[in-house]
């Protein structure tokens, strides 16, 4: 059994990582530090969990733990661990965008590893710290990594993906508020969104270097990411289907759906579903998660599974809410 820490425990993924970690046969939760609910139970921030645990936040950390999980803002990891410093044995993962990047992944003598399992699942296990990918990044990457890896594109590559409003966290922003959301649907960060960094990076690793035109939406519902990517492809539909399926064999989290998908089939799994579309010389390819658990907590788990050798889906036999 592994005692877990987890910090910015109020939030959106500190709040999935508690439900991930009460269910899990080796994770045992000692403490959740909040920086603005110390003392007041945890069910204050996630109901839903009453009668799961008995555990209030904390404002204090216990130096020690096995495992700690940073679910704070982007920047604020770095910044976190200034503050509180961690016992060399103590296993970090980070759900934010601090140490993603090969130029960032090293701070105060640590090595953050790149944890898509789905990229490089052997260097995962001999990990000591896991950096977690963005959640549109994650998507992304596991609809374009099969082809990447087969050197199969060979001209840009356009994506359109929609996002619900947990992808922005718990704030209340203009564009998060009930009354401007619902019933509504734009885009944001047009081409510049922060995640394509560490895309290149993985597609790089690949051996292919196109260009990416990405649009992020912002979708009218809460969780999920629904992501089209289309490139053009010389091979077949069914050669397309085969080069998915290998790839992902050794993957119990991506599926290729030969019919075609809908996202609540993935929303509260850990599951990323592919679907693949041939027009002409264009390749569609769909791929679909829910953002706060494949696309965040479920990942790091999944991460934290594979470095503690456990099997890859201990913890993580979700059920998908589709109705
Ligand atoms: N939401 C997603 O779908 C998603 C997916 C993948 C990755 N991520 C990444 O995961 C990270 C967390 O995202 P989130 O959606 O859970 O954010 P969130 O809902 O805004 O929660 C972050 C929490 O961090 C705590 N916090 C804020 N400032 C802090 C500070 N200076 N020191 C310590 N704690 C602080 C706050 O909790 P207290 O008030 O309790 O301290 C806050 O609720 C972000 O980096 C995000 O980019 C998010």
């Amino acid at each position: 059994m592994k005692s877990v820490g987890i910090i910015g425990g109020s939030g959106y993924t500190g709040g999935e990582l508690i439900r991930l970690v009460v269910n899990h046969p080796n994770l045992k939760l000692e403490f959740v530090f909040s920086t603005t609910k110390e003392k007041k139970p945890i069910t204050f921030a996630h109901p839903d969990l009453l009668g799961n645990l008995d555990l209030n936040f904390t404002g204090a950390i216990n130096p020690k733990i096995d495992i700690v999980y940073l679910c704070l803002g982007n920047g604020k990891s770095r910044e976190f661990l200034k503050q509180y410093s961690f016992s060399k044995q103590t296993i970090i993962v980070d759900l934010g965008n601090d140490f993603r990047l090969i130029k960032d992944h090293e701070f105060q003598g640590r090595k953050y590893t790149y944890g898509l399992p789905e990229l490089q699942k052997n260097i995962i296990k001999r990990a000591t710290n896991i950096s977690n990918p963005g959640c549109f990044a994650t998507a992304i990457q596991l609809g374009l990594m099969p082809l990447a890896k087969d050197s199969a594109i060979s001209s840009p590559i356009h994506i359109n993906a929609t996002t619900g409003s947990t992808g922005a966290g718990i704030g209340l922003s203009s564009t998060n508020h009930f009354s401007w959301r619902n019933n509504n649907i734009s885009w944001y960060k047009p081409f510049t969104h922060q995640h394509l960094s560490e895309i290149y990076q993985s597609l790089d690793q690949l051996k292919s270097h196109n260009e990416i035109f990405f649009m992020p939406h912002r979708g009218a519902y809460t969780r999920g990411i629904f992501a089209t990517a289309y490139t053009t492809y010389k091979g077949t539909i069914k050669e397309a289907q085969a080069l998915y399926q290998d790839y992902y064999a050794d993957h119990p989290f991506t599926q290729v759906s030969i019919e075609e998908i809908s996202l609540k089939t993935v929303v509260n799994t850990n599951n990323c579903f592919i679907h693949l579309y041939k027009y002409e010389n264009t390749l569609l390819i769909t791929s679909i998660i829910d953002n706060l658990i494949k696309g965040a907590s479920g990942q790091a788990i999944q991460n934290t599974n594979l470095l503690m050798g456990w099997e890859e889906n201990l913890g993580l036999q979700l059920k998908a809410s589709i109705f």
